[in-house]
C-alpha cells in the first residue's frame, strides 16, 4: 500500500508515522492509516515510512557506521527521520513485545531521534490494545534520546474495531477520536515543547 503526503498550507510540524507490522494480513496498517488522517487534520505533515515498503536486511552496521558509503534506502531513511520533528510508532503486540520491523529500523538509527518526543500506539486481538508492548516501546524510546509522551494509544481487538485502512467501525469512531484527540494533543504540547529547546541549545 502506498501512502500519499496531504500538505497543508500551514504545516505545524514534520511527523515521521512507522507502523510496525510487516504482515501479508496484517491489522495494524488501518490504525496507522486512521492515526496519519488525524495528525494530517491538526495541520501537521505526516511522513509514512513503512517498513513492508522499506525492507531493511536485519541490523549489520548502524547507519552511523557505514561512514558515507550507506545504501540509498538507509540514507534516505536517515534523511526523513533526521527532518522529523517527532515520532508516531504504531506496533502490534507479539509475545509481549514490539514487532521486529519496526525494532530493526529503529536499531539502525540513533542520533537522528534525539531530544524529540514519541507518541506510540499499540493494538492487539485481544482486550489488552498491545500495552506491554507499548511499555517496551517506551523503555525503546528512553535509551534513543525520544521523550515517550504519558498518554499511550491502545486499540484493543483490533479485528473489531477497524474495517480499513483508516476506518474504525462506526459505533467505536466517537470513542477512539476522542482518546486519539487527547493523545495527538498532549504530542503536541512536547513537540512545540521540545522543538524550543532544540532551537536554543541541545545537551550534545
Ligand atoms: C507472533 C505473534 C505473537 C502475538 N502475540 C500476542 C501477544 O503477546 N499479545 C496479544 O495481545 N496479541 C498477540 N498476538 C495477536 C496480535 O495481537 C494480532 O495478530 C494482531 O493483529 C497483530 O498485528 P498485525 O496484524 O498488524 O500484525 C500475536 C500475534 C502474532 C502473529
Amino acid at each position: 500500500m502506498v501512502y500519499y503526503l496531504i500538505m497543508t498550507g500551514d504545516t505545524k510540524f514534520n511527523i515521521v508515522l512507522i507502523p510496525g507490522s510487516v504482515r501479508e494480513a496484517r491489522q495494524g496498517i488501518k490504525v496507522a492509516c486512521w492515526i496519519a488522517g488525524l495528525v494530517e487534520a491538526r495541520g501537521h505533515r505526516v511522513d509514512f515510512i513503512d517498513p513492508k515498503e522499506k525492507p531493511l536486511p536485519f541490523l549489520d552496521k548502524m547507519y552511523k557506521e557505514y561512514d558515507g558509503d550507506a545504501s540509498p534506502l538507509l540514507d534516505d531513511l536517515h534523511h526523513r527521520l533526521e527532518r522529523a520533528d517527532g515520532y508516531v510508532f504504531v506496533t502490534p503486540e507479539y509475545n509481549h513485545g514490539v514487532a521486529p520491523a519496526l525494532k530493526n529500523l529503529i536499531d539502525h538509527f540513533q542520533s537522528e531521534f534525539f531530544f524529540k518526543p514519541a507518541a506510540i500506539a499499540g493494538y492487539s486481538k485481544g482486550g489488552f490494545g498491545g500495552v506491554r508492548a507499548i511499555e517496551q516501546m517506551r523503555l525503546i524510546c528512553i535509551e534513543l534520546g525520544m521523550t515517550p509522551t504519558p498518554i499511550p494509544f491502545a486499540v484493543s481487538k483490533v479485528i473489531d474495531t477497524f474495517e480499513k485502512p483508516g476506518q474504525p467501525i462506526e459505533k467505536e469512531k466517537e470513542r477512539l477520536v476522542e482518546r486519539a484527540e487527547r493523545w495527538i494533543g498532549e504530542f503536541e504540547w512536547y513537540l512545540e515543547a521540545l522543538k524550543n529547546q532544540r532551537e536554543k541549545r541541545r545537551p550534545y
